[in-house]
């Protein structure tokens, strides 16, 4: 087997290991809408690290890079190759090609409740760093623009929140408060899934 990794670009034997792929994901995630799995599968920003058994997709996982984090949108192994390992050998190829390709740090996914177990063993966690950087940045922020002892900041966290937003958006002057302002924007919420996050490791080689 090897593993690939590429988006809609045109060249014949990708888009027919992409189209393999939306069928594995349209066949395996009944509950995901067949027109949004093409979408996201032949959308330019999105990628896909795919498992190529005898020039066959047998597994895939699509995902978008943004700044620092990817999103992984589906992620499936075809009826009769799971439980054979490919899955986490999958995981492993793409943390190191995100990492060492993409520039990523970590991931994001919502992972349907069947899944966490899948996930947990990949080293994801319900546990949100991402998140938690989101909002020390917010309140670093406030206590910055208003020089309000720390006592006030929960007092008057919403009024000033909505401004630290307006100010941060238009003069980005705080990088890392603005990505990840941006990135829960981003992500997009549906139901019956799990919000998981996946730091990837920046010297581990997840692949021999
Ligand atoms: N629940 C709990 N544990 C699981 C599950 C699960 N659903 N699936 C696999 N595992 C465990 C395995 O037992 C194994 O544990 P071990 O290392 O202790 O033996 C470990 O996870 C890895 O198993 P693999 O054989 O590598 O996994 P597989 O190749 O079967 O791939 C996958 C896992 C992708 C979840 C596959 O079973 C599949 O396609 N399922 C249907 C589609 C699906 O649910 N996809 C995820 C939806 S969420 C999303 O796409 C964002």
């Amino acid at each position: 087997v090897k593993f690939v990794c590429y988006n809609n670009d045109g060249v014949d034997q990708h888009m027919i290991w992409l189209i393999g792929l939306k069928n594995i994901f349209s066949r395996q995630l009944p509950n995901m809408p067949k027109e949004y799995i093409v979408r996201l599968v032949m959308d330019r920003s999105h990628k896909s690290m795919m498992i190529i058994k005898q020039n066959q997709v047998i597994g895939g996982i699509t995902y978008r890079p943004y700044s620092r984090f990817g999103e992984i949108a589906f992620c499936a192994i075809t009826a009769d190759e799971q439980v054979k390992g490919y899955g986490t050998r999958l995981m492993n190829h793409l943390k190191q090609y995100a990492r060492d390709v993409d520039g990523l740090t970590h991931f994001l996914t919502y992972a349907d409740n069947n899944a966490v177990g899948y996930f947990t063993k990949q080293g994801f966690t319900k546990e949100i760093e991402l998140e938690k950087e989101r909002w020390q940045g917010y309140f670093a922020a406030i206590k910055l623009l208003t020089h309000v002892p720390d006592a006030w900041v929960s007092f008057r966290a919403k009024v000033l929140l909505e401004l630290c937003k307006a100010i941060m958006v238009k003069l980005s002057f705080v990088k890392a408060i603005n990505f990840t302002l941006l990135s829960c924007k981003y992500i997009k919420d549906y139901d019956g899934g799990t919000l998981m996050e996946c730091k990837i490791d920046p010297k581990l080689p997840y692949t021999d």
